[in-house]
Order: structure tokens, then sequence, then C-alpha cells
């Protein structure tokens, strides 16, 4: 039966694991000059909703690199469940293509896409979740000799998307998730339900210094995100005491890190000179993406071999 990847609860510890070591080869293979075409003559479909940079440059070169090619699908082309249904794109696109890749608003627009596609859907952020982000950021951890279960991770800003991922990442990989955002912008408190069932260790807070505090990652995201423009002003009022800036920083141990998905927007959640110091590692987690998403991609389609029809 096939497989998708809408959030990091859809895959479990052993299988996450099996994908950073696939991420690990495959990197360690295409810097070496190694070709790896796991997916010759294969073809990913990639519908956008919202803009992007990596996700879109990292899964179209990620195909290129494994063989095969991806299709590019702007919210003009496809029109998703405007111009005809969810149902019906999914129907024609597990004809031609081997994946489908979506980033979405609603989340259900990609629970529907993996109902009714017999091929693999991923998730390239929807409002709920983001997990190929932070199956990257986890990996680039790992990559620096992090043990994730003996990690403190901060995550100060909004309960948002990113949020929700930690916290599905908290509960399979066992690290201490703390969480502060301003009251009013916590994360959902089912996310946090569901991750603490499965032995989440979670705290949801409103101090950004009480997170920081001794952590080993601090992690920020932006404080308006795509489709929330027109809350910015009022959300800029709200984060204000938000900031990861060198103060806070100091709070944390001493050989930390500074994370962030990116786009950021410097002077808000983060100041240029932490973004751009040496504790920040933003841009091997943005080269990660590629590698990580790679072994994602060979996983799901490697693992599809028995077509089911869901519809
Ligand atoms: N981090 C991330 O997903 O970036 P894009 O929005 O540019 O794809
Ligand atoms: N929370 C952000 C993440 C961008 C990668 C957004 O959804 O816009």
């Amino acid at each position: 039966m096939k497989r998708d990847f809408l959030t990091l609860r859809d895959l479990s510890r052993v299988e996450l694991e099996e994908i950073f070591s696939l991420a690990q080869q495959l990197k360690a293979d295409w810097k070496e000059g190694r070709p790896h075409p796991l997916l010759r003559g294969r073809v990913l479909a990639m519908i956008f909703e919202k803009p992007s940079l990596r996700t879109h440059v990292t899964f179209e070169v990620g195909m290129f690199q494994l063989g095969g090619h991806a299709v590019y699908l702007t919210p003009s082309d496809i029109q998703l469940g405007k111009r005809e249904t969810v149902a019906d794109a999914a129907r024609n696109l597990d004809r031609w293509v081997d994946a489908i890749m979506a980033r979405v608003y609603d989340h259900r627009t990609l629970e529907e896409l993996a109902r009714c596609a017999e091929v693999p859907v991923v998730n390239g952020l929807s409002d709920r979740f983001h997990p190929c982000q932070v199956l990257s950021d986890c990996f680039t951890l790992i990559e620096r000799g992090c043990n994730l279960p003996e990690l403190r991770i901060a995550f100060v800003g909004d309960g948002n998307n990113m949020a929700h991922s930690w916290i599905n990442a908290a509960a399979r990989f066992g690290f201490q998730l703390v969480v502060a955002s301003p009251r009013g912008y916590e994360p959902d408190a089912e996310v946090v339900a569901e991750a603490r069932k499965e032995g989440a260790r979670v705290s949801i807070g409103h101090d950004p210094a009480e997170a920081a505090n001794d952590a080993d990652v601090i992690y920020t995201d932006t404080w308006t995100s795509m489709g929330q423009e027109a809350e910015a002003e009022e959300r800029r009022r709200a984060f204000r005491d938000y900031q990861v800036n060198a103060e806070l920083l100091r709070l944390a141990k001493p050989t930390a890190v500074v994370m962030h998905c990116l786009p950021a927007h410097r002077g808000e959640e983060i100041t240029d000179e932490v973004i751009d110091g040496p504790q920040s590692i933003v841009f091997d987690q943005a080269e990660n993406r590629l590698h990580v998403q790679k072994a994602i991609l060979v996983w799901l389609v490697q693992h599809n071999l028995h077509r089911r029809a869901h519809c």
C-alpha cells in the first residue's frame, strides 16, 4: 500500500531514521560526484497554492539529481477545488506522475489528495504542518553530532505550522521541546495532546527567556505566516517581546545553535546580529532540505510497489 508524508506522524521513528540514513548517503554521494539516478524516468508533480523559494527549488533540483523530472504547477494552472475538485485533480495526476508534492492552505486539501491519488503525496507546507522542514532540521542537528533525545529545543514565536511539526517531532525523537508564544498564539491544543499521548516532552508557555534558558537550540519563524498578511500589524505588536536577539541567545547554552526555517524577517523575529552570527545554522538547514527530501521521495516511491485505489 502506498505511503504519504503529510505529517511526521505518518512514519514511524524507525522509518524516519531510514530516511536519515538514506539522506546521509545521498548527500555524501552527491558531494563526492557519485551519481544516483534512483528515480530515473520518474516524475514529481509540484502543486503550489503559496509562494516558495526553498521548497520549490529543492524538490525540483532533487528530482533532477535523482534522474527524474519535476513539473511545477502554479495556483493559476490548477486552482485546486475551484477549476475541478481536489479528488479529480488527484485522479488525473496519478495517471501521469509517480508522486505529488503540494503546498496548500488547508491541510484537508492534502488529506483529500492523498486519499484519492494512488501515488504518494508529500506535504510541502500546509497551514497546519511543515514536516519536510522539521525532518531536514532534525537531520541537520544529527549531522552536527547531536543526540536528539538529549536536546532541549526552545521554539520562540507563533504556535504555527512549524511549531506543530516540532511538536510531532518531539513525539518521534524524544527531545524536550519548550514553546514560548504570546497568549492567543499558542500551538493547537489537539496537536499538543496527541504528541503528549505518544510520550512527547512538550511544554507550552509564554516566556521566551524561560524557553531559551539552558537551551541547545533556539528556533524561530516568522510572526506572520503566508495567508495571514492582513494581521501583520496586530501580530507585530503581539510578538514584540518574542524576538530572538543576542540578549535572548545569551541565556542558552554557550554551544547553542540558532535555527530558522526561512524566509526570515530580519529585525522582527530575529536580529541581523543573530542570524548572521556564529551560532546560526540557517543555511545548513536550507541546504539539507535538498538531501532529506530526495531521501523522502526515494523512500516513498520505492514503497509504492503495490498501488491500490482509495476512491
Ligand atoms: N522554509 C521554506 O519552506 O521556505 P520556502 O517557503 O521558500 O519554500
Ligand atoms: N510559518 C511560515 C513558514 C514558512 C516556511 C509560513 O507558513 O509562512
